[in-house]
């Protein structure tokens, strides 16, 4: 039983991404392209998910990712992960989307929940410069925010702390 990292990804950011944060947490199963999948039924295996997953669709009440995750999210919302943990970093822009910034998080979040998941890797809010996101609840982010558009020098400390967070919160990473 082990720990898989997913993502989906239009122009390639949130592939980056996922193998930068691979490198800080090497137990972890390589980074897969859910494009790749045709279904999910290897999350059943599983101890641990870490979800990667870009906002393009501005706005949108539903399928706010533009990428394969939306066609995923009934799938996960009909299994039962109740004896996992599950953890979503989100790639957005943080300037010319201040208004809904990385909102795919919180739709992936809600559909992982109804699977019983365990959701864990939650962020402050307070390091990160924006006006609106559906993905903040109460004083935090339902994952990790990453901004490559317009602070990504702010991407590998964000991502280094995340991963030793997730270190304590996954006990299989550590
Ligand atoms: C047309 C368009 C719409 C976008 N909409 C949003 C948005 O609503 N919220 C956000 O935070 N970022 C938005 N972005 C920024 C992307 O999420 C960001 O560039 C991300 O890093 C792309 O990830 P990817 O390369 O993995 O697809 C948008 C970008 C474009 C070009």
């Amino acid at each position: 039983m082990t720990v898989g990292i997913y993502f989906a990804t239009t122009t390639g950011k949130t592939e980056d991404v996922a193998e930068r944060l691979h490198g800080y947490l090497n137990k972890a199963n390589p980074p897969k392209d859910l494009a790749d999948l045709s279904d999910l039924s290897e999350f059943l295996s599983l101890d641990g998910i870490i979800c990667g997953i870009p906002t393009w669709n501005t706005g949108a009440d539903c399928e706010r990712s533009g990428t394969a995750w939306d066609d995923m999210l009934e799938e996960i919302g009909s299994m039962n992960l109740s004896e996992k943990k599950v953890a979503i970093f989100g790639l957005g822009d943080s300037s010319t989307y201040t208004e809904n910034f990385c909102d795919a998080m919180e739709e992936l979040h809600s559909f992982f929940q109804k699977s019983g998941a365990k959701m864990v890797g939650y962020v402050r809010k307070d390091s990160y410069t924006y006006e609106e996101s559906k993905s903040v609840i109460g004083d935090c982010f339902c994952g990790l925010p990453l901004d490559e558009d317009s602070e990504s020098d702010l991407t590998s400390d964000r991502l280094q702390n995340w991963a030793e967070e997730l270190k304590h919160e996954i006990p299989e990473l550590a």
